[in-house]
């Protein structure tokens, strides 16, 4: 057949696969292109909406820099990394939960000593975090990784501040010999996704807010285990019940204990009042099977 109606061109263009040698791929290219063009059908779209779609598309791309990833931005926003995230990690065993990773990883973060302050020169209540890294037997993980990013007590991360070149708030944690960790940075605040480009008016057209719950992003690794790239969420933070890029977890959510300025968990004094917080990541020893996309 040389030409095609309204509903032949979909299997017309799923045809075209026949030849791929990448099975995968093509299951994957052929589900697309069945939504694509259902979703097409079914809302009618006209050529004016196409057009304000591609220019959309064009515009998140023409806004990714190296500093700044619209796509990744989109994808949170429209729920889709959320849900790649939760087919892919799913809580088993009571391993820690997994939720996005967001723009703002920096890799490269320095590795510091336990009970570091991460947040020098940093605004922002002081919080002091402690806890351990375990497998999901309950074994204590020696020597794990924690690569801990968050924004400051007002919800700016260091790469959004003009004229900061440097990492701020951001350093790696090991885990001693009992897997455990410590260390100081700030109470994270609520904060908004980036609302200057395409996802931001996209955003306010929808008639969504922009904002996140307060929360410290990690990444935590440990040999012979499934790295989990998770957050842990301030008890009691605007917003908890309306993430904008969905990632919110109840299993991540933790009491930030506020106390009286004075002597702090590892004995120095604080001259205004700060926060302990305490929370056990477990991990997912690296024999557990992915999941079957057959
Ligand atoms: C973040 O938590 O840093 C973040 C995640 C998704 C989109 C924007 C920011
Ligand atoms: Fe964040």
């Amino acid at each position: 057949m040389r030409e095609f109606d309204e509903k032949s061109i979909t299997q017309a263009v799923i045809a075209r696969l026949a030849a791929c040698d990448d099975p995968r791929f093509a299951r994957v290219m052929t589900s697309l292109v069945s939504h694509l063009h259902d979703f097409v059908r079914e809302v009618s779209l006209t050529e004016a909406e196409w057009f304000t779609a591609i220019s959309f598309l064009t515009d998140v791309g023409k806004t990714c820099t190296d500093k700044r990833q619209e796509f990744i931005l989109l994808s949170d926003t429209l729920g889709v990394s959320v849900l790649v995230i939760t087919l892919n990690h799913p809580a088993e065993a009571g391993s820690a939960e997994s939720t996005v990773q967001g723009p703002f990883y920096w890799e490269g973060a320095p590795e510091l000593p336990r009970g570091s302050n991460l947040a020098q020169g940093v605004r922002g209540e002081p919080a002091f975090y402690s806890g351990r890294v375990l497998s999901t037997d309950g074994r204590p993980l020696a020597n794990a990784l924690l690569d801990i990013w968050s924004g400051d007590g007002e919800g700016n991360y260091d790469m959004q501040i003009p004229g900061e070149t440097g990492m701020r708030a951001r350093g790696r944690i090991r885990t001693d010999a009992e897997g455990r960790y410590w260390f100081r940075s700030i109470r994270p605040t609520f904060y908004p996704v980036p609302t200057d480009g395409p996802v931001g008016r996209m955003l306010r057209k929808i008639g969504s807010h922009p904002y996140r719950p307060g929360h410290v992003h990690m990444i935590i690794s440990a040999p012979g285990h499934l790295p989990v790239t998770t957050h842990l969420f301030v008890a009691g933070s605007r917003y908890l019940d309306s993430d904008a890029v969905f990632g919110m977890k109840e299993s991540l959510v933790v009491q930030f204990e506020r106390h009286p300025a004075g002597a702090a968990p590892d004995g120095e004094r604080v001259d205004t009042p700060f926060y302990t917080v305490s929370y056990d990541f477990r991990l997912r020893p690296a024999v557990a099977t992915a999941p079957d996309h057959a």
